[in-house]
């Protein structure tokens, strides 16, 4: 069989043989798995000719924009750049309540955020970037051009991903791939190669709009962004030190737009719910809700009422894929 290592010395040969001397590349990290093996996999085949933007869309979780920073400063050497657009993206945002026009807002902005970040480079180098990386791996080829007559339940059709095709395309650029005919376990041994951190490869998916599809309704209301942070990361926190966390496809807590009464020392509080929601799944068409233990879920509603300002209420998601979506949104 051919071994992980030969598909990588043959890809960066491809790299190397398509992109000329004095072309520059550009990549949008997304800090998931796919993007980030991809654009360590063409920086070592062409160096700082590769140019990455990671934008903070203001719809990150808490402390993404440094962790994902930092890997590709430390562990990765990439050159990259952050760009801090939440507030041309919750400006945008301010009173949206339809999931699908979130999503088509948010691929919009994250387009023009992208082109101008060419344009910078196009000025910087004097010379338009030529190559655009991609880090689509061969399932969403398969799923993006369903073949003729294969109805339409796959879920681009339910939900506007922006995973595949999102990109401009009229910037003119040449798309590189390296990841177009790998599945997700081997884009993670690939990783492994490169020495992308062990921690970073098992990340579990994180959707393209980010927390807006995770705080019901409208993203900009009072503090819910920033609520929604803190018991996501007491959920999550709790599952890594739990040792399930790989044994989970996705964990996640949603944001609620409604408020329940409570009782919190001798006060009466009206505060809001929170869901948490993981599941596991092969490949995220279908899923299973996952079966925490009693105690560790006695354990993790308490820590969030106790340490988050404004939540008196912890429910748990309990339905599957289908007939739910994995995402409440
Ligand atoms: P659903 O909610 O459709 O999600 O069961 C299936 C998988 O896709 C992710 N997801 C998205 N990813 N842009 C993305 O890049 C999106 O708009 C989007 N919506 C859902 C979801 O997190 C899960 O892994």
């Amino acid at each position: 069989g051919w071994k992980m290592e030969d598909v990588l010395n043959e890809e960066i040969k491809a790299i190397k043989g398509m992109v000329g001397a004095e072309d520059h590349v550009i990549c949008a990290l997304s800090g998931g798995v796919d993007s980030t093996v991809a654009a360590t996999l063409v920086h070592k085949a062409i160096g700082d000719r590769l140019h990455c933007v990671f934008v903070d869309n203001g719809l990150l979780r808490y402390k993404e924009r440094e962790r994902v920073m930092e890997t590709c400063d430390q562990d990765l050497h990439l050159p990259v750049t952050c760009v801090d657009a939440t507030e041309q993206f919750l400006s945008k945002l301010k009173g949206v309540v339809d999931p699908e026009m979130k999503r088509k807002i948010i691929g919009k902005e994250f387009i023009s955020i992208f082109d101008a970040f060419a344009q910078d480079l196009d000025n910087k180098l004097g010379k338009r970037p030529a190559y655009l990386v991609q880090g689509t791996l061969y399932p969403d080829v398969i799923e993006s051009c369903p073949p003729p007559g294969s109805g339409s339940t796959h879920s681009h059709t339910i939900k506007s991903h922006h995973n595949v095709g999102g990109l401009p395309k009229d910037m003119k650029l040449k798309l590189i791939e390296p990841l177009k005919l790998l599945f997700k376990d081997e884009v993670r041994e690939l990783g492994r190669i490169l020495e992308v951190p062990v921690a970073f490869l098992k990340r579990h998916p994180f959707p393209g709009p980010g927390l807006a599809v995770r705080v019901l309704g409208d993203v900009t209301e009072g503090n819910a962004l920033e609520i929604l942070r803190q018991v996501d990361e007491i959920f999550i926190q709790s599952i890594k030190d739990a040792g399930i966390y790989d044994s989970i496809w996705q964990a996640f807590a949603v944001f609620l737009p409604v408020r329940s009464v409570g009782v919190q020392g001798d006060q009466r509080t009206h505060s809001h719910v929170v869901a948490l929601r993981a599941v596991t799944s092969q490949d995220g068409m279908t899923a299973d809700w996952y079966n925490f233990e009693h105690k560790f879920l006695d354990d993790v509603a308490r820590k969030i009422c106790n340490t988050v300002r404004g939540v008196n209420r912890v429910v748990q998601d309990i339905t599957s894929k289908p007939p739910s979506t994995i995402e409440w949104e």
